[in-house]
């Protein structure tokens, strides 16, 4: 029998592809076989540049020596210890590590596999939070409009994304939207925080007085929303929120999936915007992308409201088989340390004004309509091709893996969001690849 290549042997009809086009896919399939640093490496032994890291989470790069001799050490040291009941000492000291560097008042942490399992957590923290303070009438939860929170039945809940929504009937009861804050006419070509827009935090107070206050349990919003397209706040926005939860008891919810461990060049974004959440989501760059793990932090008042009673009985009835797993929070306090080491949070910070100009030069390319950055995040949106809706962007999408390069599109804007470890030569390169393929697209 001859040997065949592994994407020769396999049938790719099987594999159910998650948030993908199957059935294109497999007409021409795009491989990742290897990667080092700022690149992939293609099945046809190709090199490219990844503009995204990965899905928003290969912050320190690929295949980094320290984050894979961890998981290797780990694997062969203690591959798996019970979550429930019983402990081992990396989690710990992961915790221990991760509120050392998260927002003040931040101090504890909750583990899970997921972004989507961080939000779900986050949510039911912040129920039975007012339940064990005799306020369970507080179960209203309140998302925003084009806002993304993974893809469980909670997320997808206060979620403002239609199409994430629609298929899956009534989804969780008690669930409001305050409006989303895109405006690209008042607030075009944004840089950071945008101008106009703070008075739409005013939408909460809309929303909290038509239900009673007393009935909201938590507000959550992504602090920049990056799925629906890279939407910075507005200037004042997300410190209004605080106050109007502070002064209706409600708690704060900042989902940090993408926003945490460095990407705005500050730990959490939360330090960016200086606003400290009751609550924060994090999960992607956590371990580097390298292996599923989630952590969900919450304030040391919201902990200690379920440390009541008697102290044979589990406090809070909820945790996965996997929170907590040994391999990931050995992969998670390598990547940690590596950030450190490596002064990538500050990096970030320091590459941001050239990152920043380098995206904002394609402003008066083909078919570009807005271009949006903040930190190390870019969008370049597109005007859709009449009736086609995604269709312009994903051809982008191709032909710049075509060229060597990876971006992400959502709708008709191309997404990026580098590793922390990118040059500045990179950046130009990026560029550089992407203007004459927006020159070129239908
Ligand atoms: C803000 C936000 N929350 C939650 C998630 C879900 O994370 P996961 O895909 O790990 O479940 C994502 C994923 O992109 C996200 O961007």
């Amino acid at each position: 029998m001859t040997e065949m290549s592994p994407v020769q042997t396999n049938n790719l009809e099987a594999f159910w592809m998650p948030f993908s086009a199957n059935r294109q896919f497999k007409q021409a399939p795009r491989m990742f076989v290897g990667a080092k640093d700022m690149h992939y490496t293609t099945a046809d032994g190709r090199q490219v540049l990844d503009g995204t890291a990965g899905l928003w989470c290969v912050n320190a790069g690929h295949c980094r020596p320290k984050i894979t001799e961890a998981i290797q050490k780990q694997a062969a040291e203690l591959d798996y210890a019970p979550a429930f009941q019983m402990g081992h000492p990396k989690a710990f000291e992961l915790a221990s590590k991760l509120v050392s560097i998260a927002p003040q008042g931040l101090d504890h942490v909750f583990y899970t596999n997921s972004g989507s399992e961080s939000v779900d957590t986050a949510l039911k923290i912040a129920l039975a939070y007012h339940r064990v303070r005799g306020e369970g009438a507080r179960f209203r939860l309140i998302g925003r409009e084009r806002g993304y929170h993974g893809v469980n039945f909670g997320g997808i809940s206060v979620g403002g994304i239609v199409g994430n929504r629609k298929m899956f009937g009534t989804l969780l009861t008690g669930v409001d939207h305050m409006r989303h804050t895109h405006d690209p006419e008042r607030n075009p070509y944004p840089q950071g925080e945008t101008e106009n827009g703070a008075e739409l935090a005013e939408d909460l107070l809309r929303i909290a007085t038509l239900h009673d206050p007393s009935t909201i349990a938590a507000v959550i919003v992504e602090p920049v929303a990056g799925s629906t397209g890279v939407l910075p706040p507005p200037k004042g926005y997300l410190k209004r929120l605080r106050e109007i939860c502070d002064q209706h008891g409600i708690l704060l919810i900042f989902d940090e999936v993408i926003t945490g461990y460095g990407r705005l060049g500050t730990a959490f974004a939360s330090d960016y915007f200086d606003v400290v959440p009751d609550i924060m989501v994090t999960a992607k760059g956590l371990t580097n992308g390298v292996i599923p793990m989630g952590a969900v932090f919450v304030k040391d008042t919201i902990y200690e409201a379920f440390m009541q009673g008697p102290e044979h009985v589990i406090e809070f009835a909820h945790g996965y088989t996997y929170s907590g797993n040994p391999i990931a929070s050995a992969a998670a306090l390598a990547t940690i340390e590596t950030y450190k080491e490596e002064g990538l949070f500050e990096r970030a910070k320091a590459l941001t004004p050239a990152w920043t100009d380098a995206i904002h030069s394609l402003k008066g390319a083909r078919h570009v309509i807005d271009i949006r950055t903040i930190g190390l995040i870019g969008a370049i949106e597109l005007e859709p091709i009449p009736g086609q809706p995604t269709k312009r962007a994903f051809s982008a999408f191709v032909k710049a893996y075509e060229k060597g390069l990876l971006i992400r599109t959502t709708g008709d804007i191309i997404a990026l969001s580098p590793p922390l470890i990118i040059e500045e030569r990179q950046i130009a390169e990026i560029v550089d690849t992407l203007k004459p393929i927006l020159e070129s697209l239908d």
